[in-house]
C-alpha cells in the first residue's frame, strides 16, 4: 500500500507510506541494524551502502511522517518522500537551519521553545553569523513589514507555542514568505499532523520534535523535517547525510510505532484538554487559562479554522494556567499532584506538568521571559489520555493544598 491520497488520515497513521516486507510479509519492518551492506561490485548494490545514509527503518518513519504531513512527493521525486528523521527535535532544526547562509537573517517567533531560542541566540549567532529577529507573528502585518525591511531568508514559526500557546495563521505566513524568496518553516510539535498540516497551508518545511505526540509514549527522543518541494527535498537529503544527526534504527521503529495510534490518541488529549480548561476556566485559585480552544484565547478564531480533527475544531492537548499568587504557590501545586507528573516534555499519553520559567525556559533570558508573560505563576500541562475525571481530581486536590 504506498498511495493513500484517497484515505482518511486515521488510516494513514497506520498504513501512510508503508509496505508489507518483500521477504518476509512482514506487517512491520525489522529493525534493521546493519551499520553497512555488502556490495556484489564497488559502486554495484541494492540501493543501501551505509546506514547513516540508507536506513530502511528509518526510512519507514520517514516516509510514514512524510506521508501524514501531506508532502505530495513521490519516491521518484525523493527517496523518502520529502520525510527526514533526526537523533532529536534540536537537529532537526539545526540541519533546517544549515540551508541558510552564514549572516543571513531569520524570522524567527518570538515565543517558541527554549531550545530552539538557544540554538538560534547562543549557537548559530556566534558559530554561523545568523541573524536572528524574533518578534510576534500572530500579527500578520508585522510579519509582512519586517520581512519587507530585513528580507530575511528563513521565516521559523511555532503554532501553538511553546508555553503561551500562542496561534500565527499558517496560511498568511507562508504567502508573506513565497512573495518575498523565504523559506518558510513551521514547528508543527504541538498540533502535530492530526491538527493541523502547514504545507497544506503554504509552508515549505514542517519541523517535528517526535519525542512528543508522533512517539507519544516518552520512551524516545527524535525529530522531524518534511517539505513538499522537491529542490529542498534535495538539500535536505545532502544535510541529513553530511551532518549526520540521523534517527538511528530502534528510535526509528518506536516513534513508527508510536504514530500508528496517532489518530486515536489525539482524539482523546483534545477531548480531555479541553474539558480540563473548562474546569479551570472557573476554578477560584486559577487567575487565567490559556487554551486555543477556549473563546477567551485571543486566537481563537484562527485556531478554530486551521486546528481540525477531520474537519472539526479541536485544539490539542496543552493547556498553560497563570495561578494566583507566585512562586511558592506554583511550587506548593506542582509538588502536590500525583497522576500528572512533574517532568519536561510533553506529548506522551500519561499527563506531565511543569513550570516553564524554571525548568523548560530557563535558557531564554529573565527580560525575554518577562516580556513574553513567562512569569513565576505560570504552569503548563500536557494533558494525557487517561480518564478524564481522574485528572480533574488530582488538579482540585492539587489546588485545594495552594
Ligand atoms: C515545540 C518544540 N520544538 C522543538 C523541541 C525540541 O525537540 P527535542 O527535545 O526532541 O530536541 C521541543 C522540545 O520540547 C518542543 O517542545
Amino acid at each position: 500500500m504506498q498511495e493513500h491520497d484517497a484515505t482518511h488520515i486515521d488510516t494513514r497513521c497506520i498504513h501512510g507510506g508503508q509496505e508489507k516486507c518483500e521477504v518476509t510479509g512482514a506487517v512491520m519492518p525489522p529493525i534493521y541494524t546493519s551499520s553497512t551492506y555488502a556490495q556484489e561490485s564497488p559502486g554495484v548494490h541494492k540501493g543501501y551502502e551505509y546506514s547513516r545514509s540508507h536506513n530502511v527503518t528509518r526510512y519507514s518513519f520517514e516516509r510514514a511522517i512524510a506521508n501524514l504531513e501531506g508532502s505530495g512527493l513521490s519516491r521518484e521525486q525523493d527517496t523518502t518522500n520529502g520525510g527526514f528523521a533526526f537523533s532529536s527535535g534540536l537537529a532537526a532544526t539545526a540541519t533546517c537551519l544549515e540551508m541558510i547562509d552564514s549572516g543571513d537573517c531569520i524570522l524567527a517567533m518570538d515565543d517558541m521553545y527554549g531550545g530552539t531560542y538557544r540554538l538560534l541566540s547562543r549557537v548559530r549567532e556566534r558559530s554561523q553569523g545568523l541573524r536572528p529577529i524574533y518578534i510576534d507573528m500572530t500579527n500578520l502585518d508585522s510579519v509582512a513589514s519586517t520581512v519587507k525591511e530585513h528580507k530575511p531568508r528563513m521565516i521559523w514559526v511555532e503554532s501553538p507555542t511553546n508555553p503561551t500557546l500562542k496561534v500565527s495563521d499558517l496560511e498568511g505566513i507562508a504567502r508573506i514568505a513565497e512573495e518575498n524568496g523565504a523559506i518558510a518553516v513551521a514547528d508543527n510539535t504541538f498540533a502535530s499532523p492530526m491538527l493541523q498540516r502547514p504545507l497544506e497551508a503554504g509552508m515549505h518545511v514542517v519541523m517535528h520534535s517526535a519525542t512528543k505526540y508522533l512517539g507519544g509514549h516518552s520512551d524516545v527522543v527524535g525529530g522531524a523535517l518534511v517539505t513538499r518541494d522537491e529542490e529542498i527535498a534535495q538539500r535536505l537529503r545532502f544535510l541529513q547525510n553530511s551532518i549526520g544527526s540521523v534517527m538511528g534504527p530502534f528510535d526509528a521503529y518506536l516513534c513508527l510505532r508510536g504514530v500508528k495510534t496517532l489518530a486515536v490518541r489525539i482524539q482523546r488529549h483534545c477531548e480531555n484538554a479541553m474539558a480540563i480548561a473548562r474546569m479551570l476556566e472557573n476554578h477560584p485559585k486559577v487567575e487565567r487559562v490559556v487554551y486555543p480552544g477556549l473563546e477567551s484565547h485571543p486566537q481563537h478564531e484562527v485556531a478554530a479554522r486551521q486546528m481540525r480533527l477531520e474537519g472539526t475544531p479541536a485544539f490539542g492537548g496543552m493547556i498553560t494556567i497563570f495561578l494566583k499568587g507566585g512562586i511558592d504557590e506554583s511550587r506548593r501545586f506542582l509538588e502536590t499532584v500525583s497522576i500528572f507528573a512533574l517532568a519536561e516534555s510533553l506529548g506522551g499519553v500519561e499527563s506531565l506538568i511543569e513550570h516553564p520559567a524554571i525548568m523548560t525556559h530557563a535558557s531564554v533570558p529573565a527580560e525575554a521571559r518577562a516580556k513574553l508573560g513567562i512569569s513565576d505563576s505560570l504552569v503548563r500541562l500536557s494533558v494525557g489520555i487517561e480518564r478524564v475525571d481522574d485528572l480533574m481530581a488530582d488538579l482540585e486536590r492539587a489546588l485545594d493544598a495552594v
